[in-house]
């Protein structure tokens, strides 16, 4: 008898443009390659939790890998192993997971593909330590996972940046005005650096370089002198001046990471605004249409790789991994490994030196 018959798969954590190009290849290689069953998880862990699923074929997988969103439903709300539920305005946290490994157990499951960013692999990680076997599949547009070269959507998200700052240039050089624009990255400032890139960007400011307004100041003063009388900045949600903080929008007391970033670019354009008063300045935060839409045949590509990689893994009893991009080669990394650090923007590293060889600023010097 083999050991694995029927599978789950679930998406954790916030959306990603290629969840379901993951979803696709995790079904059709599930059902042509195996002959298993497939079941997914409605709304991450919190179906496991509810026994909420559907049955996946091969008809309800089919035509969604340029779909954008995940055609199973998320949410980053719900950890199993500490189970948020309100009653009379109380919130109250339980350990829910073996509710959850019972679910499994019921309904004849032999192996857990979890797709999802950090948090959904830290609950994946604890899982198998209770016995659970499981491949996770990395997905987050930050890309901050140190174990795989890529996540799958980010390169989707930088698109979509990239394509807003080439939109915003124009405006910007016919009215002679400085624009900023915010974009996603909590901790890591990769969506900013790589749109920054490519959609020829003036500053760049990410998390792990704080920056100094006066640095700010000093490169739109140049570029004025120089005759260009506009300049393009893009900031990540998570960047912060040297002497002070990041800008958190709100609390989300029922989210297991409840800080919610955002205004830092409005920050940004009011503290200019003190020192350059004859420049006008707009804002533009582009917030989630970075996690919405089609991914980019690269998302959808990767997606597939992962998608079959992850069945192949459970297949080959390789459990408690992550699978992962190592150049062109996908591999499988423990899931312990996956989830030990951040992959951040390396100040000293070679994407940072070649954009400050082309005369971008960060705002440091
Ligand atoms: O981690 C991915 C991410 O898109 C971050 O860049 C962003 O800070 C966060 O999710 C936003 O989460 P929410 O969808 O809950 O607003």
């Amino acid at each position: 008898m083999r050991e694995i018959n029927q599978i789950g798969v679930l998406t954790g954590g916030g959306d990603c443009p290629g969840l379901n190009s993951v979803i696709r290849a995790v079904a059709k290689t599930a059902i042509i390659e195996y002959g298993l069953d497939v079941i997914g998880f409605v709304d991450g862990f919190k179906g496991l939790v509810e026994n909420n699923y559907k049955q996946l074929d091969l008809r309800n997988v089919s035509g969604i890998s340029h779909l954008g969103g995940t055609i199973l439903g998320t949410t980053n709300r719900d950890n199993p192993f500490n189970y948020l539920t309100e009653s009379q305005g109380k919130i109250q946290s339980t350990d829910q997971s073996d509710r959850a490994i019972n679910n499994m157990k019921n309904l004849g499951l032999d192996g857990l593909i979890v797709i999802g960013g950090d948090g959904s692999l830290n609950i994946s990680n604890q899982f198998s330590h209770k016995g659970v076997r499981i491949v996770g599949v990395p997905k987050t547009i930050d890309n901050d996972l140190a174990a795989t070269d890529v996540t799958f959507g980010f390169n989707t998200a930088v698109n979509t940046a990239s394509d807003a700052l080439d939109k915003l240039h124009t405006t910007a050089e016919s009215h002679h005005r400085v624009m900023v624009l915010e974009v996603m990255g909590r901790y890591a400032g990769w969506i900013a650096l790589h749109a920054g890139l490519s959609g020829s960007a003036d500053v760049i400011l990410i998390p792990e370089i704080p920056y100094n307004i006066e640095a700010i100041i000093a490169k739109i003063t140049q570029r004025y002198r120089q005759g260009k009388k506009f300049s393009i900045i893009v900031v990540a949600e998570g960047a912060a001046p040297a002497d002070g903080e990041m800008v958190v929008q709100n609390l989300v007391p029922t989210s297991h990471d409840p800080i919610r970033l955002g205004g830092i670019g409005q920050k940004v354009a009011e503290d200019i605004a003190k020192f350059l008063i004859d420049i006008e300045i707009r804002v533009t935060v582009l917030g989630h249409l970075q996690r919405g839409g089609s991914p980019i045949p690269y998302d959808r590509i990767l997606g597939t790789r992962y998608g079959v990689a992850a069945v192949e893994a459970l297949m080959e009893g390789k459990y408690a991994t992550m699978v992962s991009l190592r150049g062109n080669d996908i591999i499988t990394v423990p899931l312990e490994e996956a989830i030990k650090e951040l992959r951040r923007v390396n100040p000293e590293g070679n994407e940072v030196r070649v954009a400050r060889s082309i005369g971008i600023s960060f705002g440091d010097k």
